[in-house]
């Protein structure tokens, strides 16, 4: 099973709650891809960061495009539609949150996300590296301990993928230790120091 779990960058989350959303927010639709999303614990994090931001109206807004190859079909597609989470999963997301958008289920030691943060996600198996795009017009795309998977070649044309998929502005976050390749470098602008945070130029 992939390792993940629930608000799991504090820091990058953060960023994008001060950063993104706000330019987002601007748009008439918001789409974001959560490319290598595992079980789903990333693309919900976002969902809910984006659902404190936004008012009801803004949030009914956000698509969110959650792919992940799957390879060895853990089903990550019907763990998400499910939305039911172990505890050992949720226990770091800030209780407030937590409390707001997670309930207590019947199966003991899980809890289950709100169905309308739920509403903003759909899943598609994808691979990252036959480099087909699935939209050119995401508004973010978070790709997070998955490039550090691939040969460094694969890694610069996916980021190069990545650039194309952006609507013009867009963002792209990765996680801290996956440095931007001096190939791609030119393509993004780093929009804070102390996060993988790019914003396409
Ligand atoms: C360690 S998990 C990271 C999950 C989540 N992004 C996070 O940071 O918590 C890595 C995920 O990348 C996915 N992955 C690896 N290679 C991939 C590829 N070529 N295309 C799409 N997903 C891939 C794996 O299936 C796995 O679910």
């Amino acid at each position: 099973m992939a390792f993940t779990f629930f608000f799991r960058d504090l820091p990058a989350l953060h960023a994008i709650r001060d950063h993104v959303i706000p330019e987002l927010r601007k748009n008439r639709y918001i789409n974001a891809w959560d490319a290598g999303c595992a079980m789903g614990p990333e693309p919900y994090s976002l969902a809910i960061i984006f659902k404190e931001a936004l008012g009801y109206y803004e949030f009914k807004r956000l698509k969110i495009y959650a792919t992940d190859l799957d390879e060895e079909s853990h089903e990550f597609g019907n763990i998400i539609a499910k939305g039911l989470y172990p505890e050992e999963t949720v226990k770091r997301i800030p209780r407030d949150i937590f409390e707001k958008h997670f309930s207590a289920n019947n199966k003991p030691g899980h809890f289950k996300i709100a169905d309308e943060i739920m509403q903003c996600i759909s899943f598609q198996k994808h691979d990252l590296r036959t480099l087909k795009p699935i939209r050119d017009d995401f508004g973010l795309i978070v790709c997070k301990n998955v490039l550090l998977h691939l040969q460094e070649s694969e890694r610069i044309d996916v980021i190069k993928m990545f650039h194309k998929s952006l609507a013009p502005g867009g963002f792209f976050v990765t996680e801290q230790t996956q440095k931007m390749p001096v190939t791609t470098a030119r393509l993004f602008k780093q929009v804070i120091s102390n996060v993988q945070l790019f914003r396409k130029v």
